[in-house]
This record gives C-alpha cells, structure tokens and sequence, in this order.
C-alpha cells in the first residue's frame, strides 16, 4: 500500500449480502495508549487492520513495549519502558498519537513529543489537552514545537474543559488514573468510545465511573494491572456502510452495527426514505430509488450527529430530490470533499461553516481525490452511487480507519480494484 494507491470504481451496483462491522479505530486507539500504564501483556480483541494502529504498534514498540498481534487479537506488554518520547515522524502520522501523552505521564511521570498530525481539518490545537493536565498540576513547557511535561506536584481535582473535547477527556483521564485522590472531569466528551476506555481502565484496576456523561470521575493513584478488553464497533464505519447502501441502493445486513451509536444518522436516512430494521444483532439497510432531501443537518459532539459522518451523509444525499443543508459546528475546516463531488456533478455550495446541497437526479464517475480519512469514504460512496467508472486517488486517507474495504465491498456486490500506485491501469496521478 502506498500514498499513490487508488481504487477503481464501476459505479451503479446495489449493495446485499452481509458485512460485518470492524472494531472502532477511535476507540483501540486510546486503548492501545492506555496499555502503556499496566506492568504486564494486556489483551485487546476485536482490533481492525488499519495504517493507524500499525502506527499505535510502532509508538509502543518505541517506547519499549513488546507488541504481538494474533488475528484480531493485540498482546501489548508494557512492564520494561525505555522510552517516554514520541518521535516526530510518529506524532505526525496521526492525531491520535496525542492521547498517548496522559498514558506515558502516568506511567513515566515525563514525556516528550511534537505536535500531532493527522486529518487537516483545520487547526489541530491541543490547547485543551494542555489546560486539563496543567490543572491536574503538570507542568507543560511548549518550546521549538516540542511539548516537554512533568508531573512534578500532581493534585486531583476538578478539571473543566472549555469544550467537550474526545481527545483532552481520554488525556485527562488516563492522567488522573495516576494521580492519588478523586479527579472530575466537568464538560467531558460523551462519544462511545470513552465508555470503552472506561470499561478497559477500570479492567486493569482503575476506577473510573460516568463515561459517557458530562462528568467522568476517576479515584487515582492505584496501579493498574493488565487487562483484556474486546472493542466495540466501528459506529462510523457502520454509518459509512449505511450510507453506501442508501445511495447505491440495495438490502445490506451489517452485522455488530449498533443503533443506538449512529441513532442520528439512521434519522436522518430514514427521513431520507431508506429502511433500517434491527435484527440479529445488526442492522438492515434497504433502499430503493431516488432519496428524499429537505433536512438540516448540524454536526455535534455525541450525541448529537457526528462530524465524522458529515460528508458520508452528504455524499449520500447528492443524488437526492430537494435541497439538504449541513452545518459543520465541529471542525473549522471539513468541506474539502465538496469540491470533488462537484466534479462528479453534486450541485453543492459552501459558505462559511454551512454547505447547501441541492440533489441531482445523478452523479457521472470520474477522477476524484481523497484528502482525508472521511471525505475519501464519502468519495467511495458517492462513485458506488454514480453512473460509470471513478477511479479515486489517494486512499491512503482511507487506509487508516477502513480494513479490507475492497474485499468488503466486492463481497457486498460493489465492483472495485485497487491499483497499486506505480501500477499502469489508472489514469494520471492527481
Ligand atoms: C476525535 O478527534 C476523533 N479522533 C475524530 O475522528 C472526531 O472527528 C473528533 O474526536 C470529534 O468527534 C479520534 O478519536 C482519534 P476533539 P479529536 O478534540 O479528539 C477543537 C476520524 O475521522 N480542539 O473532540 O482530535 C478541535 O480543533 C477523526 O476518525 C481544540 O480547539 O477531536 C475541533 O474543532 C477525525 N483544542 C474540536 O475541538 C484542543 O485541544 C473537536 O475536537 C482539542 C480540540
């Protein structure tokens, strides 16, 4: 696999069969950082085969971890650390590599490490990261780029985010997990994926209640154990697959699809006229014809409709009747996939934060371009839902959060190759 890879898309066959779910990149992510605090091999299951957890593999590995995969299953034994640094060509493969500050922190007391890269979906700050652990009485110095912090005088106690932010709530409590005394954590981040942290820390001998509330209270100061944690689904891979099936049409069964994580999603799909029934454990997702347009739709943190899922639902409604409006409340910068559907003959206008999608009866393949993680699986979805061939560059992008999507799709009736990047076969490179 390699940045020039792309796939081949023949657009305009329906979706059936069954997929199965993968587990949640967002959430064995801040696990994989959390097994760096238990002395002993912790067992993580269910881990997707993704560009980002091999990147997570070489952070542990750096540190001194000793990490072994064994289908889906992750053997993290961090009990002789010789590191507390990230180096910088990690930190900037993605930006999770953030999370593993409060989890190196709690079991070095140090770390060091550049500013994370990853998706450019606007600034990436790590402001509120920083305000959490300075208020838990770490000392952060920022210089030349570089973080350099130190639990000198830890004190539990309240910690308010300015914003309920996923990262800094993760951060803030893998550090309080070292911190004797009790931690609050007000304004927290509710995804699903910190109750999953949770879940793990308190496996390994934590104690942590209120995941998934606006408060998360953690009892410090008990050495944690190693622990075996299976991870729950991809509840944005499970909305991705969802919208494939409503624009290219057709009678999917995901299975481990949760509905209650992508409740707004199915809302806004059902309202769009596409059935979605619970069964068997899963999901079935049945759409015929021409979507409904109409809705507004307003990215929130959880429980409100994820960001992530913005432009795979846009890509969805391109080809619907109406006008739909989307309102990007989350990121600053999150609209770069419009430009590509365009291309492909969406009829979208963007102003500010605000993009106004008024459906077209349908989208013509094309050459398109992936720039990031979820604007290429929007790409993806669109180019199933569009007459003719697409071929669409840089899916890369997509390699971090989506495992073995060319033999999900296929398996699922698509019809798509991937061309390896210095391989004839595809047009030029964009
Ligand atoms: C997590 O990113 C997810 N990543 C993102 O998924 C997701 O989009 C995001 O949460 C929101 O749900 C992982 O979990 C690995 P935030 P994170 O801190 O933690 C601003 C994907 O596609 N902010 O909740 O980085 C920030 O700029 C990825 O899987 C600050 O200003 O998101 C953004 O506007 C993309 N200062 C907003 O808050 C900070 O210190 C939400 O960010 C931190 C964030």
């Amino acid at each position: 696999m390699t940045e020039k890879d792309r796939f081949i898309i023949e657009g305009g066959h329906p979706l059936g069969g069954h997929l199965r779910v993968q587990g949640a990149k967002n959430s064995v992510l801040p696990i994989m950082a959390a097994a760096v605090m238990c002395r002993g091999e912790s067992r993580i299951d269910n881990v997707p085969d993704l560009s980002d957890v091999r990147t997570a593999i070489s952070i542990l590995r750096h540190l001194g971890a000793k990490v072994r995969r064994e289908g889906a299953s992750l053997y993290v034994d961090a009990s002789s650390l010789t590191a507390h640094d990230i180096p910088d060509g990690l930190m900037r493969r993605m930006r999770s590599s953030v999370f593993f500050l409060g989890a190196i922190l709690a079991a070095c007391g140090r770390c060091e490490m550049s500013y994370p890269g990853g998706c450019e979906l606007g600034p990436r700050p790590i402001d509120l990261h920083i305000d959490a652990l300075r208020e838990l009485g770490i000392s952060i110095s920022e210089e030349g780029g570089r973080l350099t912090a130190r639990v000198e005088h830890p004190r539990a106690g309240d910690v308010h985010l300015a914003f309920p932010s996923v990262g800094a709530t993760e951060n803030a409590m893998l550090a309080a997990c070292a911190i004797p005394g009790t931690t609050r954590i007000r304004n927290a981040a509710r995804e699903p994926e910190i109750r999953n942290l949770q879940e793990f820390l308190n496996a390994a001998g934590a104690c942590i209640l209120g995941a998934g509330s606006e408060t998360i209270e953690i009892r410090g100061g008990r050495p944690l154990h190693p622990a075996h944690i299976r991870i729950m689904p991809d509840r944005i891979v499970a909305a991705t697959w969802l919208c494939a099936a409503a624009a290219a049409g057709g009678d999917l069964f995901l299975d481990e699809a949760e509905e209650e994580t992508v409740a707004t999603v199915c809302r806004s799909l059902r309202r769009a006229g596409v059935r979605i029934d619970r069964e068997r454990g899963g999901l079935r997702v049945r759409s015929t014809g021409r979507l409904r347009g109409g809705e507004v739709i307003r990215t929130q943190p959880y429980p409100g409709f994820p960001t992530d899922a913005q432009a795979i639902l846009m890509a969805t409604l391109a080809k619907s009747e109406g006008v739909s409006i989307f309102v990007e409340n989350i990121f600053d910068s999150r609209f770069r996939h419009v430009s590509e559907l365009v291309r492909m003959g969406a009829n979208i206008r963007t102003e500010g934060r605000t993009a106004v999608v008024c459906g077209v009866p349908r989208l013509c393949g094309c050459e398109v371009c992936a720039c990031d993680l979820r604007a290429g699986a929007a790409l993806c979805v669109a180019c199933l839902a569009a007459e003719g061939e697409s071929t669409l560059f840089h899916v890369s992008h997509i390699d971090r959060g989506y495992e073995n999507v060319i033999q999900l799709l296929n398996q699922a009736g698509a019809s798509i190759r991937r061309v390896a990047g210095e391989e004839e076969g595809g047009k030029s490179g964009m």
